[in-house]
């Protein structure tokens, strides 16, 4: 049954993507677009597909000039043999709808649905996205092609999929999204006085007598106002949506049952994909992580965590990712075919039921003509192509995974909001950067096979964090005190939870909290702060005892040798119950806690008792600490917690990545080096057949997924 949006009113609809799976199995392809090409290549490139094991392709991504080459004519007449071509061959279509790049003429005739930037200067035609998501003509034209299209191929038996637009993303700083911008502002606030007070127009006699006054936060001559720009950050996401959205319902009205969905980009600044994940009938995103980017593989598995958890957890896609090399960063490094397969096995691995490329072909023209494809222009006798062949191979065998589950007992808070709101112009630090913090957190967690979710905080309040034994809060500067409630109570029932410096600074309006902070955890933490402080270049070394990992004698940290200082931004903070673990050792922050740890009292509401089972523990880092002192902190958390890894022992094993998926184990070695994994009883390898008793072996950048024997 669809779920409704109680909020929205709209619905997105597992059942339809789940059904498609059940049918195809794991979905394997890519974007294809046969407008670049000739009728003889496309006879050539479904024999390939097929034989490379690709069950799905995303068509029409760009097409929009090819179908209306004039304003109101159609052109359809191609597609229909494409279609035709893909369905004999039993490929699947991912019909799209064109709305990303509207033809030339559009701009020529209707120059106001073209963007403009900050700077007031207007984007034309020439590349692609050049579109207004506030412009009426766009969107009245988008929706015109988009109704025609679905009319006439709702019923094709190719098409099992839709796909609104393209990475929605745009921003336009112009005179109709001024125009939205204040109606959406006349929606969130009633009155401009309401807005005046959330604004704090007291501050530089920006006071507005009328929403007519004002504008999104183009070019300034100094600072922007920051909840002018956070607000005007949440109506672009929200309008985007609208776009997804209004074309989603025309395409619902003619096919009740296909999924509907748009490729997100994981962590996108533009769009708060929360709010957005509800309207997806299956979540998609594209997702090209950097080959020469050591934290890769990491920061990966994170998005990934990420994207399933927007969908609740339940089966996602990765709809587009690089075979080799992209064509987009100054320097384009490629991937051998072993990092390609383990990039698409890491993707199934954390939840995703369909792996998917930009392109099947490689262009021989246009601004992509570099980037990397299934079929490269060196044809199918090529490395990458066998890599690809062999990726479909994989995939089939891993059939069985189909809507198998990544159980987590961590949940790691993270919301856009947040993050936009930490990040607005003049604060302590711009080194302080959410997503860093984020990042350098979970790869703790990876790093010991440990399997985590993320969250929104506010979505916590409402679950009461049911099932997670750990509660991470990196960095929520927005935190609202309902989350921080939730964070309380599960801390209250036994959890171990672990906030993160400039967390709870400031309300939905990004005032700054006052009194000691962070306020809303204070009693939870048993430690407040009074002062941010930026911290010199190379940091502030820290003293004091922390526990190392399994239970071992806490080392003094200035015999830990791993040289711990802390970095970033620091907070002058007072114990007041909570025991000091680490503390500044010199400078303005001389003497004040670092790290802490309070013994929560349990559900009962008694006195803290290091015996009381149902008492958590609650830890603050009030900087951001070297990656050792991290490590002891997140290790202890999840020790007292009763939460252990994938594999014990995982650590010991570098860039070795195990994650659990339903029955299955996979391990992923990005490593250099072959890995001879613990791994207890008798387990075969779906992959390649192999059997292992106790030991498993992982030659280095290779993959191995067990299930157990005779289970
Ligand atoms: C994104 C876009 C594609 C293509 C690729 C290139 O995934 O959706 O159209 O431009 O990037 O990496």
């Amino acid at each position: 049954m669809p779920q409704t949006n109680s909020a929205t009113g709209h619905t997105g609809d597992p059942a339809g993507f789940a059904a498609l799976t059940d049918d195809l199995g794991l979905l394997y392809g890519g974007d294809y677009n046969p407008e670049q090409w000739d009728r003889d290549t496309w006879r050539e490139d479904v024999r390939l597909m097929v034989e490379a094991g690709v069950n799905l392709v995303t068509v029409g991504v760009f097409s929009w000039a090819r179908y209306e080459p004039r304003p109101g004519v159609r052109d359809f007449g191609w597609l229909d043999e494409v279609l035709d071509l893909l369905h004999v061959a039993g490929v699947a279509v991912d019909l799209a709808t064109p709305t990303a790049s509207p033809p030339p003429w559009l701009g020529t005739l209707h120059p106001d649905t073209l963007p403009v930037d900050a700077d007031g200067v207007r984007l034309v035609a020439g590349s692609r996205n050049q579109f207004s998501p506030a412009s009426r003509v766009y969107r009245e034209h988008a929706l015109a092609i988009t109704r025609d299209l679905v009319d006439r191929y709702a019923g094709h038996p190719a098409v099992r999929m839709w796909h609104v637009g393209n990475e929605l993303g745009q921003v336009c700083y112009g005179e109709e999204s001024a125009a939205e911008f204040r109606r959406w502002l006349r929606d969130r606030y009633g009155t401009v006085e309401a807005l005046n007070e959330a604004w704090a127009t007291a501050v530089w006699s920006q006071h507005y007598a009328s929403f007519d006054e004002i504008l999104p936060p183009r070019r300034t001559p100094y600072h922007v106002n920051p909840t002018q720009s956070l607000d005007f950050r949440r109506y672009t996401s929200d309008q985007l949506l609208a776009l997804y959205r209004e074309q989603r319902e025309l395409i619902r009205a003619v096919d009740t049952e296909r999924p509907v969905t748009t490729n997100l980009m994981g962590f996108f600044p533009l769009a708060d994909y929360w709010s957005w994940a509800q309207d997806l009938d299956v979540v998609a995103d594209d997702a090209y992580p950097d080959p020469g980017d050591p934290r890769s593989p990491a920061d990966a598995a994170l998005t990934a965590d990420l994207v399933r958890s927007l969908g609740g957890g339940r089966p996602w896609m990765l709809m587009e990712a690089a075979v080799g090399a992209v064509s987009w960063r100054d320097h384009n490094l490629p991937k051998t075919p072993a990092r390609s397969r383990r990039e698409a096995l890491q993707a199934v691995a954390h939840g995703a039921d369909g792996v998917c490329y930009f392109q099947w072909r490689a262009s021989r023209a246009g601004a992509e003509r570099f980037h990397s494809a299934m079929l490269p222009h060196a044809g199918p006798d090529t490395r990458v192509h066998a890599g690809v062949v062999r990726v479909g191979g994989d995939l089939a065998r891993l059939r069985d995974v189909v809507g198998q589950r990544v159980p987590a007992r961590v949940v790691v808070l993270f919301d856009w909001e947040s993050w936009w709101a930490a990040e607005e112009q003049a604060r302590p630090t711009e080194r302080l950067r959410t997503l860093d913090v984020l990042r350098a957190w979970y790869r703790v967690l990876w790093d010991a096979g440990v399997a985590v979710d993320l969250a929104h905080p506010d979505d916590l309040a409402v679950t009461g964090a049911a099932g997670y034994d750990v509660l991470l809060v990196p960095q929520s500067y927005l935190l609202s005190p309902e989350a921080a409630d939730a964070v309380a109570a599960a801390a209250a029932r036994g959890a171990s939870v672990v906030v993160g410096c400039f967390t709870g600074v400031a309300d939905q309006d990004a005032h700054v909290r006052t009194g000691r902070f962070p306020a809303l955890l204070s009693d939870l933490l048993g430690v407040s702060g009074e002062e941010w402080a930026a911290l010199p270049d190379d940091g502030v070394p820290l003293t004091g005892r922390l526990a190392g990992p399994g239970g071992s004698t806490a080392t003094d940290l200035a015999d830990a040798g791993d040289g711990p200082r802390a970095h970033v931004l620091g907070e002058l903070l007072r114990a007041d119950g909570a025991e000091v673990l680490a503390s500044y050792a010199v400078g303005h922050l001389a003497g004040a806690p670092a790290v802490t740890r309070h013994r929560v009292p349990g559900l009962d509401g008694g006195a803290a008792d290091t015996a009381d089972p149902t008492a958590g523990w609650a830890w603050y880092l009030g900087t951001v600490l070297p990656e050792p002192l991290l490590r002891r902190v997140l290790t202890d958390a999840c020790e007292r917690a009763g939460v252990t890894g994938a594999l014990p022992g995982l650590t010991d094993l570098p860039d070795v990545e195990a994650v659990r998926r339903g029955d299955h184990l996979f391990l992923l070695n990005h490593s250099g080096a072959a890995a001879h994994v613990p791994v207890p009883g008798e387990h075969a390898d779906v992959l390649s057949g192999s059997i292992f008793t106790d030991v498993v072996d992982v030659p280095a950048g290779d993959v191995v997924v067990l299930t157990e024997r005779n289970a």
